[in-house]
């Protein structure tokens, strides 16, 4: 199974377009220490020629362009990508969507509830009904994809429930605490390539790390995992924002429950930060939060990233 990451930052990427921060900054500037990092999002593939998108990012179309593996190959119209599986209603995870119209064959999977998000925005139309079908993924049962053409991409997913939050834009105030957050709304996915048997988890957007869940990843071959900050209150720090982590549904990678902490008694052969905001420093090549979670067996993923397992 093949594995690219398209997009390491979190929502707004790195630089994002209004941050002045100095991180966003030195991206800016093309420092070779702050490499710049477009939306949140994986591509993946059994045999190197067809591609799933896991998540589709405002900067799909940029995306594409930098990685060839996702080029038409033959044909006037054709593309490599068959189609897209969706772990929230994020705008940076679903408005990459958009870059996809129109009348190309794709396959859409997602939760019934990510679904009814995207059926009760008829601008999702573009991507032309007559050729893109919509496949609601079942909790906690593995699901194989399909290609639009009906055969099978020998890849396996197994979406499951984790603690999050719904989208931003989608946020009702008046249902307390979660804003009506259900369990559809954030979900992971173990992957599984069905010949090899090879398996990995993808999980960009994580609020707490729950026994259940690290009993789930304890052992794993390898974890894509939430990224977005060092710690809980950096965007307020920092003066750039005014939520905490917490707030929008990300448990941060420092700190006493953090991920760090949290991930450390597991055994994970390989452990990958993805979803990393621009204020995480992290993100740069010489902070010592790098050596930090490095000297903690960690990778900090970059766009064009190639992972093969
Ligand atoms: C998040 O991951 O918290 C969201 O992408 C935030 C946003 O929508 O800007
Ligand atoms: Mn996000």
């Amino acid at each position: 199974m093949k594995i690219r990451v398209l997009g390491a930052a979190a929502g707004g990427g790195f630089p994002q377009w209004n941050c002045n921060h100095p991180n966003s900054r030195r991206a800016r500037q093309n420092d070779s220490a702050a490499s710049q990092r477009t939306q949140s999002s994986i591509a993946v593939s059994g045999d190197g020629e067809d591609w799933f998108l896991f998540n589709a990012s405002p900067d799909l179309r940029q995306q594409i362009k930098e990685n060839d593996i996702l080029h038409p190959k033959k044909d006037l119209r054709h593309s490599p990508i068959q189609g897209a599986v969706l772990t929230n209603a994020d705008v940076d995870h679903v408005a990459g969507l958009l870059n996809l119209r129109e009348s190309q064959p794709l396959r859409l999977y997602a939760t019934q509830r990510v679904l009814d998000v995207l059926q009760a925005n008829s601008i999702f139309n573009v991507l032309n009904p007559k050729f893109v079908s919509r496949e609601a993924v079942v909790l906690d049962k593995a699901q194989e994809l399909i290609k639009p053409d009906g055969s099978s991409m020998g890849i396996e997913v197994t979406p499951f429930a984790i603690p999050g939050k719904v989208a931003l834009w989608l946020e009702d105030a008046s249902k307390g605490d979660n804003f009506g957050s259900v369990e559809e709304d954030t979900i992971a996915l173990e992957v599984e390539d069905i010949q090899s048997g090879a398996r990995f988890y993808y999980m960009p957007a994580c609020a707490t790390m729950t026994e259940e869940l690290a009993a789930r990843i304890h052992g794993a071959d390898m974890v894509f995992f939430d990224g977005t900050l060092w710690v809980d209150d950096e965007m307020i720090r920092e003066g750039v924002g005014i939520k905490t982590g917490q707030r929008m549904g990300h448990m941060s990678v420092s700190g006493e429950k953090g991920t760090l902490a949290r991930l450390a008694e597991l055994e994970i052969k390989r452990k990958i930060f993805i979803h990393i905001n621009t204020t995480n420093p992290i993100l740069l090549d010489d902070s010592k939060e790098r050596q930090i979670v490095e000297a903690a067996g960690w990778e900090v993923s970059f766009d064009g990233m190639q992972i093969d397992i």
